[in-house]
């Protein structure tokens, strides 16, 4: 230390995942496959609800939204971990690094409601079908959606307030390829126990009290539909399965991360490149391939488009 008691890192730099050349072309191969595919599956989402006159409904107005959010969040660190996978010195600055923390938390947070009021919408769908259409009207979803982000943003604003004040006066290694704050805590010159904690239980039980709130929601929907089992019970099942499992990919790597007390060393990195790119790119396949209506939908846009096409 050099005297001075305030931030002398301007920059921090990423390990990374590997030096292997091998692997660092596999990485990159699959890396830019996986966000390409997220990126391009969940713009056709967007389309065909907008395009589709009979997709305007609550499920899947909020199934549109949940897709501009995973484009969002798979944006924030992939990119530029794609971009870096070669360089030797990956360096992120200071206030580049606050800035993919603001966003992944507050994406993310907002991503956690959103799963919540899509639990909600199909609770009501089930359970109270007769009021489905009143209950879930427009100002509903725009409330739900207005919500969701005005907790994804003081969640994220919460956690960041305590860490842009801290000292960082070296060393500026984060052992990863984003950045987030577990690692960027330990770097901090003072002592960050508390805020370590803080931090741990933040995003621990946002991320495990949503799941929670989730899991049991689903469990009473299923035994609803269960009970009531008809004719229209398989259709629902094959929705209410399709967002369970979106919640599980979804979830199971942040509560890992967030409340795992010492990862260890490499699996929790390959873990954060499955939740970057790979969980937003399954939710199109997840929503779609198992969906008919979203399918036919699609197919029906296709049509339309080559119909266009040949008149005009
Ligand atoms: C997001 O949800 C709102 C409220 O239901 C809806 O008006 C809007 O069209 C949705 N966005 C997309 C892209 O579907």
């Amino acid at each position: 230390m050099d005297g001075m008691n305030h931030s002398v890192v301007s920059e921090f730099v990423f390990l990374g995942l590997t030096n292997s050349r091998e692997i660092q072309l596999l990485l990159f191969v699959f890396s830019f496959l996986f966000y390409f595919a997220s990126m391009m599956g969940n713009l056709i989402i967007v389309f065909t609800v907008t395009l589709d006159a009979n997709l305007h409904s609550p499920m899947y107005f909020l199934l549109a939204n949940l897709s501009i959010i995973d484009m969002a969040f798979c944006s924030i660190t992939a990119p530029k971990m794609i971009c870096d996978i070669f360089k030797r010195h990956k360096a992120i600055s200071f206030w580049g690094c606050i800035t993919q923390i603001f966003f992944s938390h507050a994406v993310g947070g907002t991503e956690m409601v959103l799963l919540i009021a899509m639990a909600f919408d199909r609770y009501v769908a089930i359970c109270k079908p007769l009021h489905y259409l009143t209950i879930m009207s427009p100002r509903m979803c725009l409330f739900f959606l207005v919500t969701a982000w005005i907790i994804g943003l003081i969640h994220s604003v919460g956690q960041l307030v305590f860490v842009v004040d801290l000292p960082f006066c070296g060393p500026n290694i984060l052992d990863s390829f984003y950045c987030d704050l577990p690692q960027l805590l330990r770097l901090a010159c003072t002592d960050t126990q508390e805020l370590q904690f803080t931090v741990t239980v933040n995003s621990g039980l946002i991320s495990v009290g949503s799941f929670v709130l989730l899991v049991i929601s689903y469990i009473f929907i299923l035994f609803t539909v269960w009970k009531h089992s008809s004719g229209g019970s398989s259709k629902a099942l094959s929705t209410l399965s399709a967002h369970i499992t979106v919640v599980v990919l979804f979830f199971g790597p942040l509560m890992f991360f967030y409340t795992w007390p010492s990862p260890t060393a490499h699996l929790d990195k390959y873990l954060a490149i499955f939740d970057a790119i790979l969980t937003p790119f399954l939710n199109p396949i997840i929503y779609t391939l198992r969906n008919k209506e979203m399918k036919v939908a699609m197919k029906r846009l296709c049509s339309g488009l080559v119909h266009y096409r040949k008149i005009s």
